[in-house]
């Protein structure tokens, strides 16, 4: 860390912490300063920071600490498709698939795309036969995506109907095949590295299965989505099949390239267009915005103030919208695999707590699991709310006024708390909250939201000096687990034990 740098950390750290209720008193145009709406071409998003304990001090001091860490400068570097993943040596091309990054990976990402295209409307067009399943096989990055994609903007019906399945757990892939009709499925093998065993394990038995039920050539109703096409070649996909994208594009920032495959078999590829039309727009508000005025660093030093000036080591995230049930796993990868890190980039100890832990569920069913904690209990933790007003059913509209009534109604009460003379029936309030509320869930909201993450994700990386783009820290796990397999050595006792007890030794 510079000089600098940790000077605005000391200026931070010592800075008065003033509550909400004061931060409100002090400045009646507090929601105008902090909440903001940003216009996006598939409907507005209000993203209300104001619940947050972030003040001008603050507000001053982290901006200060943004430009000692050239958040600019890194920026600037990330869009334009520039060396940022300083441990992989090369650029973490995402947005690449979304129109910003160097005009070589813009054109080569179009190229993708198109063949991408070509494949799912051919699909669609009944080119490879009576396709009504697909079951869409892979693990991290290559799974996580795709599945909350195609829970959150499939409900009103699907082209072709995607089973996500990413377990080596044989029973998922069962659940996927008892509701698939092997003469009318497609397989789809997604792996950016197409080594990782779960993922090659899972895509032999689905081929086993295909085969067993009589489908003449199974390899042809294969499908691979990977940055390895010569590997998914060898193993046995034809060419023609075989969907590429960059290898600089991360495992855990791939679903707008053909590991997205699935959400346009779903969904159509115009739906899938609009996706990426969302989070370029996002990525847009992000270059071209300063400040704390730019929502991806005025959230990032909302989780730094949390994580390391308040000592908050989670962060929650609740979507009202039983649409979005499966974006707090999304983001676990994101936020997690990208920022759970003990060095810099330079290979420096950091210097206080990286990525918090991002947990999370839905409402209003978490009110009546977690909330307790969240209103009473002893940990401090920052959560986000999202909600969509346009409602997704087409029930009653009392189910979405009482859903949104009670989104809103948990925000007040963690900030306002309410005294008691009862110790029991004391709530301490002043607990800050974060509001995305959406005009509606489209194609393009959706993939604003995700972008919307992944650069708050990178702002946060910034702030702490650490590489979002590696993550070399779930290789061990992965080397002994191959050692097991190969039957090398001893390990320690309890693990020796284990292995005997299990019949693997
Ligand atoms: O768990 C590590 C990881 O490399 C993730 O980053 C990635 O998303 C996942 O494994 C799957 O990797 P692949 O797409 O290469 O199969």
């Amino acid at each position: 860390m510079t000089v600098v740098a940790r000077s605005c950390w000391n200026t931070l750290k010592g800075l008065p912490k003033p509550t909400l209720a004061a931060l409100f008193a002090a400045d009646p145009a507090r929601v105008q300063h902090l909440a903001t709406t940003l216009e996006l071409p598939g409907g507005n998003i209000l993203f209300d920071w104001s619940k947050t304990h972030l003040d001008d001090a603050h507000v001053g001091a982290f901006t200060d600490l943004a430009t000692a860490m050239d958040f600019a400068g890194k920026r600037t570097a990330l869009l334009a498709g520039e060396l940022v993943n300083e441990t992989e040596h090369r650029a973490a091309e995402h947005t690449a698939m979304r129109g910003w990054g160097s005009p070589d990976s813009v054109e080569l990402a179009a190229e993708y795309h198109g063949r991408t295209a070509s494949l799912v409307e051919a699909i669609h067009a009944g080119v490879m036969g009576d396709i009504r399943h697909l079951i869409h096989i892979g693990i991290g990055g290559s799974a996580l995506g795709p599945a909350l994609a195609i829970d959150a903007l499939g409900r009103d019906g699907v082209v072709v109907d995607v089973h996500v399945v990413s377990n080596v757990d044989g029973l998922a892939l069962e659940a996927a095949f008892a509701c698939c009709d092997p003469q009318t499925t497609l397989i789809a093998v997604a792996s950016k590295s197409f080594t990782t065993i779960e993922t090659l394990t899972n895509a032999h038995s689905a081929l086993n299965w295909l085969s067993e039920n009589d489908v003449a050539d199974p390899f042809g109703r294969v499908v691979a989505l990977t940055a390895q096409p010569d590997k998914a070649i060898a193993w046995g996909v034809d060419e023609s099949r075989v969907l590429p994208f960059m290898e600089s594009v991360g495992g855990r920032y791939s679903l707008w390239s053909s590991i997205g495959f699935p959400i346009a078999v779903a969904l159509g590829w115009e739906d899938f267009g609009h996706f990426l039309e969302g989070a370029a727009a996002m990525d847009q508000h992000f270059l071209e915005t300063d400040g704390v005025d730019n929502l991806c660093l005025r959230a990032a030093f909302a989780d730094q103030y949390y994580a390391r000036l308040r000592g908050c080591q989670t962060r929650a995230c609740f979507a009202y919208d039983e649409r979005l049930k499966l974006l707090p796993g999304y983001l676990q990868q994101l936020e997690m695999e990208s920022n759970g890190k003990r060095v810099t980039i330079d290979g420096a100890a950091v210097e206080g707590a990286t990525a918090p832990i991002t947990w999370g569920g839905v409402g209003t069913d978490a009110q009546h699991a977690v909330f307790q904690l969240l209103h009473q209990g002893t940990h401090l933790v920052p959560i986000d709310f999202i909600a969509s007003i346009a409602p997704g059913d087409e029930l009653d509209p009392a189910h979405h006024r009482i859903l949104l009534m009670n989104c809103f109604a948990q925000g007040a009460a963690l900030m306002a708390g309410k005294e008691s003379e009862d110790p029991a029936r004391v709530y301490p309030g002043d607990r800050p909250s974060a509001t995305m509320l959406c005009d509606d869930l489209d194609p393009a909201t959706l993939g604003a939201l995700i972008a919307f993450h992944e650069h708050r994700t990178f702002a946060n990386a910034v702030l702490m000096g650490v590489n979002p783009f590696d993550q070399f820290g779930v290789e061990l796990g992965k080397q002994i687990a191959n050692a097991i397999d190969e039957g090398g050595g001893s390990f320690d006792p309890s693990t020796d034990a284990l292995l005997v007890a299990a019949g693997l030794a």
